[in-house]
């Protein structure tokens, strides 16, 4: 029987060989997820040099396996975590990212600048991370959130239920959702599809995982979703009303540039990611 300490050490290795970005952290979390703890205590038994039984070593193996061939660490564990939350994600829905975790809370802190009982909308769902973070830290809110792809949509609805968040999710197309709160809403979210057409992702957790219909903008710049999108926002807020939208480093000029040109937004400003990346726009309803 080997050490805890050696099995985690020789998956590290093995993950970097494979050129998984961050094999030191994702063999923790699959150890974690081999043994049903949390990597603090992993961290904890492999200190201790506590022994792995096989039928650990064994799962684990398999895990190690499976990420090295470079399926989603998401995927492997059935959990992407965002803010505070722990959403259930896999095969068919878009992984929530940490660089949105950003995006999320500029329309959090907007929503909570207009009072106790915002209105807020997140448009392209996916998961339901963006929704559910607002719904989470802004208990008088209230929350919609449309998304497209039935599958997607199907994991936002497991994701509310297990939350027990009230978000108010629909299965629809962005581009037209909810004519009935035109002129109404406080902040309108989303992170929609923005990459540009014919740029396919290097990385395989991406390329072969995310769905097609979470990535591509729809357009050689990727915008042409993005600014549909937008439109709708357009639409469905009230003046004054703030927009935030996620969009590709690309983009931190073309997209606030195309806002712009529309005239129904002010102040629009960029914003960078954690890593110093332009990531967001914020624009507010003319
Ligand atoms: C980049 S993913 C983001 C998902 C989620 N907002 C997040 O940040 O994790 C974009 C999402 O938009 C959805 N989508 C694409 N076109 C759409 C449309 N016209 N209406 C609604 N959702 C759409 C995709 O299915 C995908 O779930």
């Amino acid at each position: 029987m080997s050490t805890l300490r050696a099995e985690v050490l020789a998956a590290t290795r093995a993950l970097a060989d494979a050129g998984v970005p961050s094999p030191e952290a994702d063999a923790l979390a699959l150890a974690a997820h081999a043994l049903g703890c949390e990597v603090s205590d992993v961290r904890r038994r492999m200190v201790l040099l506590e022994e792995c039984d096989a039928g650990v070593a064994d799962r684990y193996a398999g895990l190690v396996a499976e990420r090295a061939a470079r399926l989603p660490l998401q995927h492997l564990t059935g959990q992407a975590h965002f803010r505070h939350l722990t959403l259930s994600v896999g095969p068919g829905v878009f992984t929530p990212r940490p660089e949105t975790e950003v995006v999320a809370g500029f329309a959090i802190e907007a929503a909570r600048a207009c009072g106790p009982t915002p209105v807020v909308v997140d448009l392209c769902t996916g998961a339901g991370a963006i929704a559910l973070a607002v719904a989470d830290e802004l208990p008088g809110a209230t929350v919609h959130a449309v998304e497209l792809s039935v599958d997607a949509h199907a994991w936002a609805a497991r994701n509310v239920e297990a939350t027990g968040l009230p978000v108010q999710l629909r299965l629809g197309d962005a581009t037209t959702a909810y004519p009935e709160l035109d002129g109404t809403v406080d902040v309108v979210v989303s992170n929609p599809p923005y990459i540009p057409v014919g740029m396919v992702p290097l990385d395989p957790e991406v390329r072969d995982h995310d769905p097609e219909v979470a990535l591509y903008g729809g357009s050689e710049d990727g915008l042409a979703i993005p600014l549909a999108v937008a439109r709708r926002a357009a639409g469905l807020l009230r003046p004054g009303g703030t927009l935030v939208m996620e969009h590709a480093d690309s983009q931190g000029q073309t997209l606030p540039a195309a806002l712009r040109r529309t005239g129904e937004w002010a102040d629009v400003v960029d914003h960078p990611d954690l890593t110093g990346r332009p990531r967001a726009t914020v624009a507010t309803r003319a």
